[in-house]
């Protein structure tokens, strides 16, 4: 299994993903690829954001590939954090392939994720779940997570928050 940047090489896999995923929004929302009219322009846009563009702040995107060239997962590090970020987002989004779950893959990405922002010489990161989000909470503690306080989200949603320190 590895890591790879979002390319053209990869836009039948990224679309089966999102078959898969259903009618919801995209987790990391970054992969969500509603309102573009091509996978080439979903790319160019996503270059510019993860360079921080308007409201973003710069990031770097990744599937999780595994040796037969499936994608199985999603990743976004943000290396930065802003007030929303620091309250709600955190440092890192990860999701799986639904007919992948229950597998590890999510404790094997937030891994490969920590590795990654070590490189960036971020020092600590924040990792958050929604409080009934049993699963995710697991993937943050199997890495290491300290829970710090929870926070709650313009629509009450309770965000359970941890820092991982690199
Ligand atoms: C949350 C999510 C990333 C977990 O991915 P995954 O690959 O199934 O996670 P793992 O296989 O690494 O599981 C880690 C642990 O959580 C447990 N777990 C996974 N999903 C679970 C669930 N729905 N309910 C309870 N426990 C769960 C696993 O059994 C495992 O337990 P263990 O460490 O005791 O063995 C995945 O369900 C997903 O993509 N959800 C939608 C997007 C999302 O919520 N992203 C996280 C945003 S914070």
């Amino acid at each position: 299994m590895r890591l790879v940047r979002p390319s053209l090489e990869w836009e039948k896999e990224h679309r089966t993903y999102k078959e898969e995923w259903g009618s919801t929004r995209m987790i990391p929302s970054c992969f969500n690829l509603d309102g573009f009219d091509s996978y080439e322009a979903y790319l160019d846009d996503l270059v510019k954001k993860e360079k921080g563009l308007g409201k973003w702040l710069p990031f770097s995107s990744y599937f999780l590939v595994n040796d037969e060239n499936r994608v199985l997962g999603m990743l976004d590090i943000r290396h930065e954090l802003n007030d929303f970020l620091y309250r709600i987002g955190g440092n890192i989004g990860y999701s799986v392939r639904p007919s992948e779950r229950k597998k590890g893959y999510a404790t094997f990405i937030l891994s490969e994720a920590l590795d990654k922002c070590r490189e960036l010489e971020m020092g600590k990161v924040l990792v958050t779940c929604d409080e009934d989000n049993t699963g995710s909470a697991k993937v943050i503690l199997n890495n290491g997570g300290v829970e710090a306080h929870s926070e709650k989200d313009s629509d009450g949603t309770v965000k359970r928050r941890f820092w991982i320190n690199l």
